[in-house]
């Protein structure tokens, strides 16, 4: 609903990920000066760490346009011919999920982002004719959680690639401090710390956090949020001192306690605790792995002796090697 509202607008409101706001800068205004499209973007990460907000920044600093699609909904090779061909010159192309695209579509994308050409078939059997369309010159943003699950002839035309990293406490800190700014929510230092701390590197996770934070402090208390309201809350929410919540910790504990520890295979972490492998892979394990929760090996995942702290259980007896 608000969400809107408290997404920065330009480079200079987005706060951390340095190395991707020094270089984006420069690209932008190289661009700008020859007055020519950003070169086609590709942003990676886990989610919520602001690859939308980042490409409709792009677009907002470019001073262009953006039109947003995903890869699961382009269905047909005429779905993404529509689009590009409404593009104005420079415009933003966004394809939010871009490993999902099919390979027919994928295919198309490749003399677009070369020649600005566009390559279609229409019709079929012996009336099919290909018919090719000069398109304007545009940027692509792609955006995906993983840069190894696009395929190489695609990653290959992106002129930028850019990894956004989880944040730190004190980057998280200022971003829901911003926010409850915008929201009109009194959050004091301390308060910030506390859902910075608990929203896993996350600014999509803190956000949320901070309005239910919030809720809790206008119903329970003053509507002040402080660092013992935000406790709290964030117990009551089951968000836990890691900034673990229900499935984090499923998944944990399953390790720990159906698989001894690992190594094990995602697909039998999957079938444990009856979730996606790409959840999993995407959603759960890169923070955990951050974190230092859990560890990849060759033969499978494992966790590490922080993971049984965490839980206060005793560390298994050939622990020596995993801390
Ligand atoms: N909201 C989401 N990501 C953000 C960022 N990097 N800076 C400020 N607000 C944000």
């Amino acid at each position: 609903r608000f969400d809107r509202a408290i997404r920065p607008k330009t480079l200079a409101d987005y706060i951390g990920q340095p190395a991707v706001c020094e270089q984006m800068n420069i690209f932008v205004s190289a661009a700008r000066m020859r007055k020519e499209p950003l070169d086609h973007t590709l942003i990676f990460g886990p989610p919520g760490l602001g690859k939308t907000t980042l490409a409709n920044i792009l677009a907002n600093e470019m001073g262009v346009s953006l039109k947003t699609t995903s890869g699961p909904v382009l269905e047909k090779a005429g779905d993404l011919a529509a689009l590009m061909t409404n593009l104005d010159a420079g415009d933003v192309l966004f394809i939010d999920e871009i490993h999902r695209l099919s390979p027919n579509i994928e295919e198309i994308l490749y003399p677009a982002m070369e020649d600005y050409q566009l390559d279609i078939m229409i019709g079929e059997g012996p009336a099919a004719r290909s018919i090719k369309l000069d398109l304007p010159p545009f940027t692509l943003v792609g955006a995906t959680t993983r840069a190894g699950l696009l395929t190489s002839p695609l990653r290959d035309r992106f002129g930028i690639v850019q990894r956004l990293e989880f944040y730190g406490v004190k980057d998280l800190s200022i971003i829901v401090a911003r926010s409850a700014n915008i929201l009109g929510v009194q959050l004091d230092a301390g308060g910030a710390h506390e859902i910075a701390l608990r929203s896993r590197g996350t600014p999509r996770i803190a956000n949320r956090l901070l309005r239910r934070v919030r809720d809790y402090a206008d119903v329970k208390s003053d509507g002040i949020v402080t660092k013992e309201i935000a406790d709290q809350a964030l117990n009551m929410l089951n968000v836990d001192s890691s900034g673990f919540d229900h499935l984090d910790r499923r998944l944990l504990l399953a390790m720990i306690e159906r698989f001894d520890g690992g190594p094990v295979g995602v697909d039998s972490l999957a079938a444990a605790i009856s979730e996606e492998r790409g959840t999993i892979e995407d959603v759960l394990e890169p923070y955990l792995i951050q974190q230092g929760f859990i560890m990849r090996t060759p033969r499978g995942r494992v966790v590490t002796n922080h993971a049984y702290r965490h839980f206060g259980l005793e560390l298994p007896k050939n622990a020596d090697t995993n801390d």
